[in-house]
């Protein structure tokens, strides 16, 4: 085991190095060339629903900066940059066919992807992290099965525009959160309470996913076709007690499972199903699942991508200090698991970043480990760590420099717990950080600050950090050093 050392450790060659974005968080000309409002445009403006009332209009203003951000890349010596595209920029107003295309939306992501081949900056592209046009949500959403259909018309649209120079495509980012978080617990956009549209918009997504990995693969055989998800690892507080162990089963099956199973094993968990019925939304779930959608999701990926920030400690009993890592939004919310009430989140001491989120690099070793072993292995399909990083309060010197030896002790724990699940046998090709920049981080607003470059957002000033140079060389030399 490498991660209680400090020895310098050697990646395998060709381990690809990248730093990840998504659109709303970056791009910011709300309104420039045809755009029109995201759900997270309309979200931001609800009073209470965004800390500071931050919105996304101006963000880091990267529709503007692309070049100067891909020279930033380039100086980090990174392989490879993931980025979303924003549905609502390509087809402002969610409409068939194709007078709904707007095409000066498209013709950006033409120039960002020539702009980081010209670099040898290889783009990964997701389709949808979050931000579908606001006249979508108008029917319904995600929770009307029609969505699947309009974004897999979405993604084609893109797809013809870029596949001469795109081959990693991710369908979607983190599903959990635009369906749980944002139709059941409200605390994302569209800020929906109802934990029946958030099944139906995680079956429905995954639906989407489905349909456009059939139409990618058939348009483009060679591609790498994914999609990432969001993982926490639930331990039970005491693996003794069997409340304890059914806290931590709940959690990792509406969190974890009721992605992985359907997608790479072709069926919802079946414990699933009688937790729902005990919470009251018993043949829910079931009402929307329609014959084949399965056959459709579980349709064969090449990458299964992992966005790992912090595990927890769960119980059924009350602890006192428990940690709330939730946005601190002044509307009513709820809970984003549907059937999991009751389930605590016990602190167990670790040490936290600035969002009450644990610091526990081991329990990605664990995650990859079971991803391979159960999932991804037996399939063939490659894991890559699409999102791992931290938000930290950084105090930046008159010059804007921030010496964050915090976040870089983060990212040097998370490569060595990386590096023991490789050594462990598992197929993992390639680490992003989570996040090129400061950004938009969504319900927090500005307030969190995750990037390895600092930005002054007044100014628009980008400063790479401790960190950043320290991820620079690391990627230079395909290694952490001691
Ligand atoms: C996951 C999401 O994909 C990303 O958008 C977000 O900013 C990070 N987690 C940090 O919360």
């Amino acid at each position: 085991m490498n991660s209680n050392t400090t020895d310098r450790v050697q990646f395998p060659d060709g381990f690809l190095w990248g730093a990840a974005t998504a659109a709303f968080q970056v791009e910011g000309a709300s309104r420039s060339d045809g755009r029109k409002d995201s759900v997270w445009d309309t979200f931001a403006r609800v009073p209470g629903a965004v800390l500071g009332g931050d919105t996304g209009e101006i963000a880091c203003d990267q529709y503007n900066r692309y070049r100067d951000d891909v020279a930033l890349m380039k100086s980090l010596n990174l392989d490879a940059y993931r980025f979303s595209i924003s549905w609502a920029r390509v087809r402002p107003d969610a409409a068939k066919g194709p007078a709904g295309v707007n095409q000066l939306g498209v013709d950006y992501y033409s120039r960002l992807v020539d702009e980081l081949l010209a670099n040898d900056i290889l783009p990964w592209v997701t389709l949808f992290h979050w931000d579908h046009p606001a006249a979508l949500e108008e029917t319904g959403g995600w929770a009307n099965r029609d969505a699947a259909y309009r974004f897999t018309e979405y993604a084609l649209t893109m797809h013809e525009a870029l596949a001469d120079r795109v081959s990693v495509w991710t369908t979607l980012n983190e599903p959990w959160c635009s369906s749980f978080l944002s139709y059941g617990a409200g605390v994302h956009a569209p800020g929906k309470l109802s934990y029946p549209d958030a099944l139906a918009a995680a079956h429905h997504q995954m639906l989407g996913h489905g349909l456009v990995v059939q139409e990618l693969r058939k348009r483009q055989p060679e591609a790498n076709l994914g999609i990432t998800l969001n993982f926490t690892v639930a331990d039970p507080v005491d693996p003794s007690d069997p409340q304890d162990v059914d806290a931590a089963r709940r959690i990792d099956c509406q969190m974890n499972r009721v992605f992985t199973d359907p997608l790479l094993l072709g069926e919802y968990p079946r414990d699933l199903f009688p937790d729902l019925a005990e919470a009251g939304l018993g043949g829910v779930l079931e009402s929307v699942i329609e014959d084949g959608d399965l056959g459709i999701i579980s349709t064969p990926i090449d990458t299964l991508g992992v966005n790992y920030y912090h595990g927890e400690e769960v119980s059924y009993r009350e602890y006192p200090g428990a940690v709330d890592g939730s946005a601190p939004v002044a509307r009513t919310t709820q809970a984003p698991y549907p059937a999991a009430e009751g389930v605590k989140v016990r602190n167990r001491g670790l040490p936290m970043t600035d969002q009450n989120w644990e610091i526990q690099p081991e329990g990605l070793t664990r995650l990859l480990t079971r991803l391979h072993n159960d999932y991804t292995g037996p399939r063939n399909v490659a894991l890559y760590v699409t999102e791992n990083g931290c938000a930290f309060d950084d105090v930046p010197d008159a010059s804007g420099y921030v010496d964050d030896q915090n976040r870089l002790s983060f990212y040097d724990a998370h490569l060595r717990a990386i590096k023991d699940a490789l050594d462990a046998g598992v197929d993992v090709r390639g680490y992003f950080a989570w996040s090129l920049l400061d950004n938009y981080e969504w319900a927090w607003g500005y307030s969190k600050r995750f990037g390895i470059v600092g930005v002054d957002f007044e100014t628009q000033q980008r400063t790479v950090k401790a960190s950043g140079h320290w991820y620079g060389q690391v990627a230079k030399d395909n290694a952490v050093p001691a």
